[in-house]
Protein backbone atom coordinates (compact mmCIF):
# COMPACT_ATOMS: atom_id res chain seq x y z
CA UNK A 1 0.00 0.00 0.00
CA UNK A 2 1.64 3.59 -0.99
CA UNK A 3 1.66 5.91 1.84
CA UNK A 4 -0.38 8.25 2.58
CA UNK A 5 1.05 11.31 1.65
CA UNK A 6 0.64 14.92 4.00
CA UNK A 7 1.27 18.77 2.87
CA UNK A 8 3.21 20.56 4.71
CA UNK A 9 3.50 24.20 4.50
CA UNK A 10 6.45 26.40 5.86
CA UNK A 11 7.57 22.55 6.11
CA UNK A 12 11.71 23.84 6.29
CA UNK A 13 10.32 26.24 8.88
CA UNK A 14 11.73 25.75 13.10
CA UNK A 15 7.90 23.80 13.69
CA UNK A 16 7.37 22.72 10.63
CA UNK A 17 11.32 20.63 9.85
CA UNK A 18 10.66 18.89 13.40
CA UNK A 19 6.55 17.69 12.21
CA UNK A 20 8.20 16.89 8.59
CA UNK A 21 10.38 14.28 10.89
CA UNK A 22 7.85 13.25 13.08
CA UNK A 23 5.56 12.37 10.17
CA UNK A 24 8.28 10.57 7.96
CA UNK A 25 9.08 8.30 11.70
CA UNK A 26 5.64 7.57 12.10
CA UNK A 27 5.03 5.88 7.94
CA UNK A 28 3.70 9.23 6.00
CA UNK A 29 5.20 10.85 3.36
CA UNK A 30 5.81 14.50 3.13
CA UNK A 31 5.28 17.09 0.32
CA UNK A 32 7.09 20.01 1.97
CA UNK A 33 5.90 23.89 0.42
CA UNK A 34 8.16 26.66 1.74
CA UNK A 35 9.00 29.97 0.02
CA UNK A 36 12.38 29.68 2.16
CA UNK A 37 11.58 33.56 3.07
CA UNK A 38 12.77 32.64 7.05
CA UNK A 39 14.65 29.07 6.50
CA UNK A 40 16.86 27.43 4.05
CA UNK A 41 16.47 24.59 1.42
CA UNK A 42 19.22 22.66 3.92
CA UNK A 43 17.03 21.90 6.30
CA UNK A 44 15.91 19.35 3.62
CA UNK A 45 18.87 17.77 3.78
CA UNK A 46 18.98 17.63 7.78
CA UNK A 47 15.16 16.06 8.04
CA UNK A 48 16.73 13.92 5.32
CA UNK A 49 19.89 12.56 7.75
CA UNK A 50 17.78 12.04 10.57
CA UNK A 51 15.28 9.74 8.80
CA UNK A 52 16.72 8.46 6.12
CA UNK A 53 14.20 9.39 3.93
CA UNK A 54 14.01 12.88 1.68
CA UNK A 55 10.69 14.70 1.88
CA UNK A 56 10.09 16.01 -1.46
CA UNK A 57 10.26 19.69 -1.35
CA UNK A 58 8.55 22.52 -3.46
CA UNK A 59 9.67 26.47 -3.23
CA UNK A 60 6.15 27.76 -3.74
CA UNK A 61 4.91 30.87 -1.80
CA UNK A 62 1.41 30.02 -0.35
CA UNK A 63 0.72 34.00 -1.36
CA UNK A 64 0.90 32.41 -5.04
CA UNK A 65 -2.07 30.33 -6.08
CA UNK A 66 -1.24 28.83 -9.49
CA UNK A 67 1.78 27.40 -7.46
CA UNK A 68 -0.34 26.00 -4.74
CA UNK A 69 -2.75 24.69 -7.04
CA UNK A 70 0.31 23.06 -9.20
CA UNK A 71 1.32 21.08 -6.00
CA UNK A 72 -1.88 19.54 -5.38
CA UNK A 73 -2.05 18.71 -9.24
CA UNK A 74 1.43 17.17 -8.87
CA UNK A 75 0.70 15.07 -5.99
CA UNK A 76 -2.28 13.72 -6.21
CA UNK A 77 -1.95 11.34 -3.56
CA UNK A 78 -2.23 14.13 -0.54
CA UNK A 79 -4.41 13.27 2.01
CA UNK A 80 -4.63 16.00 4.63
CA UNK A 81 -2.74 19.60 4.93
CA UNK A 82 -0.61 20.78 8.39
CA UNK A 83 -0.60 24.75 7.23
CA UNK A 84 2.55 26.28 9.44
CA UNK A 85 3.38 28.83 6.44
CA UNK A 86 3.44 32.32 8.29
CA UNK A 87 5.55 34.71 9.13
CA UNK A 88 5.05 35.18 13.37
CA UNK A 89 7.38 37.89 14.63
CA UNK A 90 5.12 39.89 16.81
CA UNK A 91 7.34 43.31 16.86
CA UNK A 92 7.34 43.25 12.94
CA UNK A 93 3.87 42.58 12.90
CA UNK A 94 3.22 46.01 14.59
CA UNK A 95 5.79 47.82 12.17
CA UNK A 96 4.55 46.47 9.21
CA UNK A 97 0.56 45.26 9.86
CA UNK A 98 -0.64 44.90 5.94
CA UNK A 99 2.36 42.30 5.15
CA UNK A 100 1.27 40.13 8.34
CA UNK A 101 -2.34 40.27 7.13
CA UNK A 102 -1.14 39.75 3.32
CA UNK A 103 1.02 37.07 4.22
CA UNK A 104 -1.13 34.84 6.90
CA UNK A 105 -4.15 35.64 5.44
CA UNK A 106 -3.73 34.87 1.81
CA UNK A 107 -1.72 31.80 2.41
CA UNK A 108 -4.44 30.30 4.27
CA UNK A 109 -7.54 30.99 1.73
CA UNK A 110 -4.95 29.68 -0.75
CA UNK A 111 -4.44 26.59 0.69
CA UNK A 112 -7.90 25.90 1.64
CA UNK A 113 -9.61 27.02 -1.37
CA UNK A 114 -6.88 24.44 -3.01
CA UNK A 115 -7.71 21.44 -0.86
CA UNK A 116 -11.04 21.94 -1.70
CA UNK A 117 -10.73 22.03 -5.39
CA UNK A 118 -8.68 19.04 -4.72
CA UNK A 119 -11.44 17.20 -2.82
CA UNK A 120 -8.28 17.42 0.28
CA UNK A 121 -10.81 17.53 3.53
CA UNK A 122 -8.32 17.73 6.03
CA UNK A 123 -6.08 20.30 7.76
CA UNK A 124 -3.95 20.73 10.64
CA UNK A 125 -3.65 24.43 11.66
CA UNK A 126 -0.80 26.38 13.60
CA UNK A 127 -2.08 28.32 15.94
CA UNK A 128 -1.04 29.94 19.64
CA UNK A 129 -1.92 30.97 22.99
CA UNK A 130 -1.34 34.03 22.43
CA UNK A 131 -5.56 33.90 21.57
CA UNK A 132 -5.88 33.53 25.20
CA UNK A 133 -4.43 36.90 25.73
CA UNK A 134 -4.03 37.16 30.01
CA UNK A 135 -6.98 34.73 31.14
CA UNK A 136 -8.73 34.89 34.15
CA UNK A 137 -8.27 31.31 35.21
CA UNK A 138 -4.81 28.84 35.05
CA UNK A 139 -3.79 26.27 33.64
CA UNK A 140 -5.76 28.10 30.75
CA UNK A 141 -8.68 25.39 29.03
CA UNK A 142 -9.79 25.70 25.53
CA UNK A 143 -13.03 27.37 26.63
CA UNK A 144 -11.54 30.27 27.60
CA UNK A 145 -12.72 33.13 26.03
CA UNK A 146 -10.53 34.38 22.91
CA UNK A 147 -9.52 38.40 23.61
CA UNK A 148 -8.83 41.21 21.63
CA UNK A 149 -5.60 40.61 20.10
CA UNK A 150 -2.28 42.90 21.26
CA UNK A 151 -0.54 42.56 17.69
CA UNK A 152 -1.46 42.16 13.98
CA UNK A 153 0.39 38.89 14.03
CA UNK A 154 -2.16 37.23 17.16
CA UNK A 155 -4.77 38.93 15.23
CA UNK A 156 -3.88 37.02 11.82
CA UNK A 157 -4.05 33.71 14.33
CA UNK A 158 -7.58 34.67 15.59
CA UNK A 159 -8.63 35.76 12.37
CA UNK A 160 -7.49 32.40 10.39
CA UNK A 161 -9.22 30.41 13.10
CA UNK A 162 -12.27 31.57 12.50
CA UNK A 163 -11.65 31.19 8.94
CA UNK A 164 -11.74 27.72 9.22
CA UNK A 165 -14.44 27.42 11.57
CA UNK A 166 -16.77 29.14 9.02
CA UNK A 167 -15.55 27.39 6.74
CA UNK A 168 -15.92 23.52 8.08
CA UNK A 169 -19.53 24.64 9.15
CA UNK A 170 -19.94 25.04 5.60
CA UNK A 171 -18.66 22.21 3.95
CA UNK A 172 -16.75 18.86 4.19
CA UNK A 173 -13.65 20.48 5.46
CA UNK A 174 -12.13 19.61 8.94
CA UNK A 175 -9.58 20.51 11.28
CA UNK A 176 -7.71 20.79 13.88
CA UNK A 177 -6.57 24.11 15.24
CA UNK A 178 -3.29 23.71 17.91
CA UNK A 179 -2.78 26.44 19.86
CA UNK A 180 0.63 26.28 21.03
CA UNK A 181 2.44 27.46 23.92
CA UNK A 182 5.75 28.25 23.95
CA UNK A 183 7.73 25.93 21.37
CA UNK A 184 11.49 25.45 22.91
CA UNK A 185 14.55 23.27 22.04
CA UNK A 186 15.64 21.15 19.04
CA UNK A 187 15.70 17.64 17.61
CA UNK A 188 18.34 15.64 20.02
CA UNK A 189 20.30 14.87 16.95
CA UNK A 190 21.62 18.88 16.47
CA UNK A 191 20.28 18.23 12.94
CA UNK A 192 17.28 20.78 12.82
CA UNK A 193 16.09 23.44 15.54
CA UNK A 194 15.26 27.32 15.42
CA UNK A 195 17.18 29.81 13.18
CA UNK A 196 16.47 33.16 14.67
CA UNK A 197 17.09 35.86 12.01
CA UNK A 198 19.00 38.67 13.49
CA UNK A 199 18.63 39.47 17.47
CA UNK A 200 16.55 36.69 18.56
CA UNK A 201 13.40 38.06 20.53
CA UNK A 202 12.73 34.61 22.24
CA UNK A 203 13.61 33.64 25.55
CA UNK A 204 15.44 30.20 24.73
CA UNK A 205 16.97 31.54 21.76
CA UNK A 206 18.62 34.64 23.36
CA UNK A 207 19.62 32.48 26.35
CA UNK A 208 21.66 30.23 23.68
CA UNK A 209 23.08 33.17 22.32
CA UNK A 210 24.35 34.47 25.51
CA UNK A 211 25.67 31.07 26.73
CA UNK A 212 27.63 31.07 23.29
CA UNK A 213 29.05 34.21 24.01
CA UNK A 214 27.24 35.98 21.30
CA UNK A 215 25.51 38.16 23.36
CA UNK A 216 26.77 39.79 26.60
CA UNK A 217 23.49 39.21 28.63
CA UNK A 218 20.43 38.36 28.68
CA UNK A 219 17.42 41.26 29.78
CA UNK A 220 15.16 39.76 32.23
CA UNK A 221 12.16 41.82 31.15
CA UNK A 222 10.25 42.72 34.45
CA UNK A 223 10.40 41.29 38.04
CA UNK A 224 7.72 42.96 39.28
CA UNK A 225 4.99 41.27 38.30
CA UNK A 226 1.87 39.68 40.73
CA UNK A 227 3.93 36.01 40.45
CA UNK A 228 6.11 34.29 43.13
CA UNK A 229 9.63 35.41 41.67
CA UNK A 230 8.50 38.63 40.37
CA UNK A 231 9.39 37.63 36.29
CA UNK A 232 6.76 36.22 33.62
CA UNK A 233 5.55 32.99 33.62
CA UNK A 234 4.94 30.62 30.29
CA UNK A 235 4.51 27.21 29.69
CA UNK A 236 7.65 25.80 27.36
CA UNK A 237 6.65 23.01 25.04
CA UNK A 238 9.53 20.92 23.64
CA UNK A 239 9.50 21.32 19.60
CA UNK A 240 9.86 17.29 19.22
CA UNK A 241 6.59 16.59 21.72
CA UNK A 242 5.23 19.57 19.83
CA UNK A 243 5.95 17.84 16.33
CA UNK A 244 4.20 14.61 17.72
CA UNK A 245 0.86 16.18 18.43
CA UNK A 246 0.29 17.08 15.06
CA UNK A 247 1.15 13.52 13.81
CA UNK A 248 -1.35 12.68 16.42
CA UNK A 249 -3.81 15.26 15.34
CA UNK A 250 -3.38 13.95 11.66
CA UNK A 251 -4.13 10.34 12.49
CA UNK A 252 -7.15 11.73 14.60
CA UNK A 253 -8.78 13.43 11.39
CA UNK A 254 -7.64 10.31 9.00
CA UNK A 255 -9.21 7.83 11.39
CA UNK A 256 -12.88 9.51 11.64
CA UNK A 257 -12.12 10.05 15.22
CA UNK A 258 -13.28 13.59 15.36
CA UNK A 259 -16.65 14.69 16.53
CA UNK A 260 -16.60 18.47 15.62
CA UNK A 261 -15.39 19.54 12.51
CA UNK A 262 -13.08 21.90 13.76
CA UNK A 263 -11.51 21.29 17.18
CA UNK A 264 -9.16 23.04 18.94
CA UNK A 265 -6.40 21.76 21.28
CA UNK A 266 -3.87 23.53 24.27
CA UNK A 267 -0.10 22.20 23.12
CA UNK A 268 1.54 22.36 26.51
CA UNK A 269 2.95 20.79 29.44
CA UNK A 270 0.42 21.69 31.91
CA UNK A 271 3.36 23.20 33.64
CA UNK A 272 4.53 27.04 34.32
CA UNK A 273 8.40 28.12 34.68
CA UNK A 274 9.03 31.92 35.36
CA UNK A 275 11.95 33.09 33.03
CA UNK A 276 14.16 33.29 36.10
CA UNK A 277 13.26 29.74 36.90
CA UNK A 278 14.02 28.56 33.25
CA UNK A 279 17.40 30.58 33.42
CA UNK A 280 18.65 28.47 36.74
CA UNK A 281 16.97 25.27 34.75
CA UNK A 282 19.55 25.64 32.04
CA UNK A 283 22.11 26.87 33.99
CA UNK A 284 21.71 23.42 36.26
CA UNK A 285 21.26 21.41 32.58
CA UNK A 286 24.54 22.93 30.84
CA UNK A 287 26.43 23.59 33.34
CA UNK A 288 26.83 27.19 31.44
CA UNK A 289 26.33 30.19 33.22
CA UNK A 290 23.80 32.80 31.98
CA UNK A 291 24.86 36.73 33.15
CA UNK A 292 21.85 38.67 32.93
CA UNK A 293 20.34 41.62 34.76
CA UNK A 294 16.92 42.77 35.32
CA UNK A 295 15.59 45.30 33.03
CA UNK A 296 11.93 46.86 32.82
CA UNK A 297 9.04 45.60 31.43
CA UNK A 298 8.37 44.36 28.03
CA UNK A 299 5.24 45.96 25.96
CA UNK A 300 2.16 44.19 25.44
CA UNK A 301 3.77 40.94 27.64
CA UNK A 302 1.10 38.82 29.15
CA UNK A 303 2.31 38.04 33.02
CA UNK A 304 1.66 34.18 33.18
CA UNK A 305 0.19 31.84 31.04
CA UNK A 306 0.39 28.02 31.19
CA UNK A 307 -1.86 25.32 29.59
CA UNK A 308 -4.18 22.68 30.68
CA UNK A 309 -3.36 20.01 28.26
CA UNK A 310 -6.07 17.62 29.61
CA UNK A 311 -7.84 17.54 26.20
CA UNK A 312 -5.13 16.85 24.33
CA UNK A 313 -4.35 13.96 26.02
CA UNK A 314 -8.07 12.29 26.56
CA UNK A 315 -8.51 13.01 22.79
CA UNK A 316 -5.80 13.01 20.76
CA UNK A 317 -4.02 10.58 23.30
CA UNK A 318 -1.61 13.32 23.53
CA UNK A 319 0.91 14.53 26.35
CA UNK A 320 4.38 16.23 26.61
CA UNK A 321 6.99 13.72 27.68
CA UNK A 322 10.45 15.64 27.43
CA UNK A 323 11.65 16.86 30.63
CA UNK A 324 12.75 20.94 30.48
CA UNK A 325 16.61 19.76 31.66
CA UNK A 326 16.74 17.84 27.90
CA UNK A 327 14.75 20.30 26.13
CA UNK A 328 17.20 22.97 27.48
CA UNK A 329 20.27 20.74 26.43
CA UNK A 330 18.90 20.13 22.82
CA UNK A 331 18.86 23.73 22.37
CA UNK A 332 22.14 24.04 23.77
CA UNK A 333 23.28 21.07 21.55
CA UNK A 334 21.94 22.77 18.46
CA UNK A 335 23.75 26.58 19.34
CA UNK A 336 26.76 24.83 19.97
CA UNK A 337 26.50 23.19 16.57
CA UNK A 338 25.56 26.19 14.70
CA UNK A 339 28.19 28.15 16.31
CA UNK A 340 30.95 25.41 15.39
CA UNK A 341 31.57 25.03 19.08
CA UNK A 342 32.97 22.13 20.56
CA UNK A 343 30.16 19.64 21.68
C1 LIG B 1 9.02 34.45 27.03
C2 LIG B 1 9.26 35.18 28.34
C3 LIG B 1 9.49 37.56 28.08
C4 LIG B 1 13.25 37.51 25.84
C5 LIG B 1 5.97 34.96 21.82
C6 LIG B 1 4.76 35.33 21.02
C7 LIG B 1 3.89 34.15 20.83
C8 LIG B 1 4.65 33.02 20.22
C9 LIG B 1 5.96 32.76 20.86
C10 LIG B 1 5.16 32.84 17.86
C11 LIG B 1 8.48 36.48 28.44
C12 LIG B 1 10.77 36.94 28.60
C13 LIG B 1 12.11 37.14 26.53
C14 LIG B 1 14.29 38.15 26.54
C15 LIG B 1 13.00 38.00 28.57
N1 LIG B 1 4.50 33.06 18.87
N2 LIG B 1 11.99 37.38 27.88
N3 LIG B 1 14.13 38.37 27.88
O1 LIG B 1 6.34 36.44 24.45
O2 LIG B 1 5.64 34.27 25.54
O3 LIG B 1 5.57 34.50 23.09
O4 LIG B 1 6.67 33.95 21.13
O5 LIG B 1 5.69 32.49 17.07
O6 LIG B 1 2.81 34.50 20.05
O7 LIG B 1 4.06 36.35 21.69
O8 LIG B 1 7.74 34.30 24.19
O9 LIG B 1 10.14 33.77 24.24
O10 LIG B 1 9.42 36.12 23.59
O11 LIG B 1 9.19 35.36 25.96
O12 LIG B 1 12.91 38.23 29.79
O13 LIG B 1 15.33 38.54 25.98
O14 LIG B 1 10.64 35.57 28.39
O15 LIG B 1 9.24 38.80 28.73
O16 LIG B 1 8.09 36.64 29.77
P1 LIG B 1 6.29 34.99 24.41
P2 LIG B 1 9.19 34.90 24.42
Amino acid sequence: MSKSIILVTGGTGYIGSHTVVALQQAGFEAVIIDNLSNSTAEVVDGIARITGARPHFERVDCCDRHAVAAVFEKYPGITAVIHFAASKAVGESVEKPLLYYRNNLVSLLNVVEEMLAHAVLSIVFSSSCTVYGQPAALPVTEDAPVQPALSPYGNTKQICEEILRDTAASCALQGVLLRYFNPVGAHPSAEIGEWPVGVPQNLVPFITQTAAGVRKELSVFGNDYHTPDGSCIRDYINVVDLARAHVQAVNYLLGGKNKTAMDVFNIGTGKGLSVLELVSAFQEATGVKIPYKITGRRAGDIEQVWANPGKAHAVLGWHAQESIEDTLRSAWKWEKKVRGIEQ
